[in-house]
């Protein structure tokens, strides 16, 4: 899976997923961009990167703020000429219940960074995309696919409609030569609890219970799900356009994964 001369953007590429992904990319020969709002974890990451490969263009923006979308955007073309496989891959979680009050609040951070994100830099890097002929792989979850935890509804929705995003802008883009994807991880232990607030030993509980739910008695690595978007981006996926890949030990097929009320 050689992406030698390949420029890649990894959105969320401080930690976790992101990470893993900038990672694996790099170790293939790619010249990635990597993207968040933390310097100190970027420029482990940058560090990391360089190991395995060439150094990376880090980026320090805020996927909610369109200015910074722009110079995500602009600054790879500038920096490398081109652009491949653009990877939407920020997001956080959020816990939310209808009646709790700033509800609203929270749902429009959700949304803004799930999936606004996602849809102002499709746009900015489809131009690009079409004279590469390159890829969009957007980082979903099962839950767009399945409403799997309670009190989490902004989070959901974020997922559902990037699900739908994606497929919409597969149809559109075919005829150019562009294949836009999903991967939907299912509970990958990452420091997606941490960033909430959530205090270490709710944290523990919550991937303890995940665990000892999946059918397969595991979460995943991040390693893991980097794998599966770097055969998606790859020539092996060149037929692949508007699917979505679940990746989650089988969480999906669980009829109740539970009720979190994680403690912030
Ligand atoms: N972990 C799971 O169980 C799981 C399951 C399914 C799907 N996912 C999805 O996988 C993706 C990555 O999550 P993760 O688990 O790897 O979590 P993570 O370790 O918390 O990483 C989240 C990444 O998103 C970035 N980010 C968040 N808000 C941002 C903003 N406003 N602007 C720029 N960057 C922002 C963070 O960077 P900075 O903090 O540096 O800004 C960080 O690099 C997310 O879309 C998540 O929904 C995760």
């Amino acid at each position: 899976m050689s992406f030698k001369n390949k420029v890649v953007i990894v959105t969320g590429a401080s930690s976790g997923i992101g990470a893993a992904t900038a990672i694996a990319f790099s170790k293939e020969g790619a010249r990635v961009t990597i993207v968040g709002r933390n310097q100190e974890k970027l420029r482990y990451v940058s560090e990391q990167c360089s190991a395995v490969g060439s150094k990376p263009l880090v980026i320090t923006a805020d996927v909610t703020n369109d200015e910074d979308l722009k110079k995500i955007v602009h600054g790879t073309i500038k920096h490398f000429g081109k652009l491949d496989v653009l990877v939407n891959n920020a997001g956080i979680f959020s816990i939310d219940k209808i009646l709790s009050e700033n509800v609203v609040d929270s749902f429009d951070k959700v949304i803004a960074t799930n999936l606004r994100s996602a849809v102002y830099l499709t746009h900015l890097a489809a131009p690009h995309l079409i004279e590469t002929k390159g890829n969009i792989v957007n980082v979903s979850s099962i839950v767009g696919k399945r409403v799997t935890i309670e009190n989490c509804f902004a989070y959901h929705t974020s997922k559902a409609g990037l699900d739908h995003f994606t497929k919409c802008v597969a149809l559109e883009l075919a005829p150019k030569g562009v294949r836009v994807n999903s991967v939907n991880p299912g509970f990958v232990r990452t420091d997606i609890m941490q960033v909430l607030g959530v205090k270490k030993e709710a944290q523990e509980d919550f991937w303890d219970s995940m665990t000892k739910t999946s059918p397969l008695g595991k979460v995943a690595d991040s390693e893991e799900i980097a794998d599966l978007i770097l055969f998606i981006a790859s020539d092996k996926g060149r037929s692949i356009t508007g699917s979505s890949f679940v990746s989650d030990n089988g969480a999906i097929l669980v009829p109740h994964l539970g009720n979190i009320e994680l403690q912030a």
